[in-house]
């Protein structure tokens, strides 16, 4: 069973996609562990509800980002985690943290990476005019929004779209492809490649359009 342990830092709704799918389709993972870095995190008392260990790393309390990455890597470190993974942390860790999890650390963003790295990614999509924006799952490397991309969604936008409108239709593709993501991972589906890329050994198909 692979442990996997998760960090947020609000609804926390790519968690609950990811705890449910993980209980629904048994897959040989569990979460063992939801950690924030905000203490009025939603989802932690979601993930508390369904007996899953929580914890709050409040980065007020540090005042050297290298300290709040410590004691963030001593409360991960405690699960013993095979996965970690980013679901709305809006946190930055450094890259000794990062690296620590090389190879087991993902994330997903709301934006077709390489577009769009950063905040606000629907409104600047909107801005520059884009048709089609979408999520995408990836290997976290210590460059925001950076990494080998393991999934993408594509996902229409629709004439009269606000940046809400938008951002709702996005999570919507990110609660199917973050748990698929997650699952291959578990499953020893992905691998990723002397060339940076990330490919599913079943030749799955690693974009929903
Ligand atoms: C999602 O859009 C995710 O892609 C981004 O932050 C948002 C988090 O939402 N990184 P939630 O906390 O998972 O509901």
């Amino acid at each position: 069973m692979k442990r996997i342990v998760i960090l947020i830092s609000g609804r926390g709704s790519n968690m609950q996609a990811i705890v449910e799918r993980c209980a629904e389709e048994a897959w040989p993972a569990e979460v063992v562990a939801v950690l924030s870095n905000r203490p009025d995190a939603a989802g932690l008392a979601w993930a508390a509800a369904r007996g899953i260990a929580t914890a709050v790393v409040d980065h007020k309390a540090f005042a050297r980002r290298e300290d709040f990455d410590a004691a963030m890597v001593r409360a991960i470190d405690v699960h013993r985690p095979d996965l970690l993974l980013l679901a709305g942390f809006m946190r930055i860790l450094g890259a000794d943290a990062v690296e620590r999890y090389a190879g087991r650390f993902l994330n997903i963003h709301p934006s077709l990476l390489p577009a769009f790295p950063g905040l606000h990614t629907h409104r600047r999509a909107l801005e520059a005019g884009c048709q089609v924006v979408g999520a995408t799952v990836h290997f976290v490397t210590p460059q925001l929004d950076h990494g080998p991309i393991v999934m993408q969604a594509a996902v229409p936008v629709h004439p009269g779209d606000d940046e809400h409108a938008l951002a709702a239709r996005v999570l919507k593709s990110e609660h199917v492809i973050y748990p698929l993501a997650v699952r291959w991972f578990c499953e020893g589906a992905l691998e990723l490649g002397a060339d940076g890329r990330v490919r599913h050994r079943g030749g799955a198909s690693q974009v929903l359009i």
